[in-house]
């Protein structure tokens, strides 16, 4: 790696916002490590015509202790000081959807091991393996509106993402004090109602707010991934990036 690389890791790469964020990272001097359980042969094109090196890793994220040692090993093997470093924890599901009396271990736990656990101790690596670098170091959770007010049948989701964003002001908490130029910032970033797979999947679900998401799908409502990644993307930029703990695409 030459030396001024800016250096990207996005989980969940394969489709919807992931997908997108690693296309609006295709610009000269970054390098992008993509980690999902599949491959997306139309984004792996994009990737090769933009000449922007990326390395593609399957990888299943319920597993936080593989997670975290994959990472591990990944930043190992840069073998340069990068003149950044930032973690994108996007995968996510949201399923099991409906009412608290079902909720249920079998899947619960998978739920809660994608949407926190494996974001925690990926999290725990990306900082370990990162304090050999003097460069600036970031971490961006994509959160939901869903972690701050809770919605009838997805309380899942809710709780996960919710924790997610507690565990994003532990990471500021505890890791504020390391001085510049290895300064570790975090933000749970909400994106809004994003036109993914995982709209398809709540359009589809048997709850009460329901067809409040197929009229936004209906009446072309939803945010368009590649906007809302351009828009993410030109967030991790700002000097100001990790003054706001728990924030929000659409306050911008
Ligand atoms: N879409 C929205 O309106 C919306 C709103 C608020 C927040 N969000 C959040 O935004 C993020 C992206 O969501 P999306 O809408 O783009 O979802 P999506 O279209 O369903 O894509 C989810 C991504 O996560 C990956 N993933 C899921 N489980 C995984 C696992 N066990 N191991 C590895 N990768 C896994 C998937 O890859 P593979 O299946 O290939 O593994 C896929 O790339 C999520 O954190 C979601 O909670 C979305």
């Amino acid at each position: 790696m030459s030396a001024g690389i800016h250096l990207y890791i996005v989980t969940g790469a394969s489709r919807g916002l992931g997908a997108a964020l690693t296309r609006a990272l295709l610009k000269p001097g970054n390098r992008v490590i993509c980690v999902a359980r599949s491959r997306s042969p139309e984004l792996e094109a994009d990737i090769a015509a933009s000449g922007v090196p990326v390395a593609w890793h399957l990888q299943d994220l319920s597993q936080p202790s593989a997670a975290a040692g994959w990472l591990g090993s990944v930043l190992d093997a840069v073998d340069e000081t990068p003149a950044s470093v930032t973690l994108i924890l996007n995968a996510g599901v949201v399923e099991p959807i409906g009412p608290i009396t079902a909720l249920h271990e079998t899947t619960l736990i998978p739920h809660l091991l994608t949407n926190l656990a494996t974001p925690m101790t990926m999290t725990g690596a990306f900082i370990e393996h990162t304090t050999r670098f003097d460069c600036a170091r970031k971490v961006l959770a994509i959160s939901s509106g869903a972690a701050r007010n809770p919605v009838p049948g997805w309380s899942a989701y809710c709780a996960g993402k919710a924790a997610l964003d507690m565990f994003i002001r532990s990471v500021n908490a505890e890791y504020a004090s390391v001085p510049e130029p290895r300064a570790v910032r975090a933000v749970a970033l909400a994106p809004g109602v994003v036109d993914t797979d995982m709209q398809e999947t709540i359009r589809g679900a048997d709850f009460a707010a329901v067809q409040r998401f197929r009229d936004l799908k209906a009446n072309d409502q939803l945010a368009s991934p590649e906007d809302t990644a351009r828009r993410i993307v030109a967030y991790l930029d700002r000097p100001d990036f990790g003054k706001t703990e728990l924030d929000d695409i659409r306050n911008y």
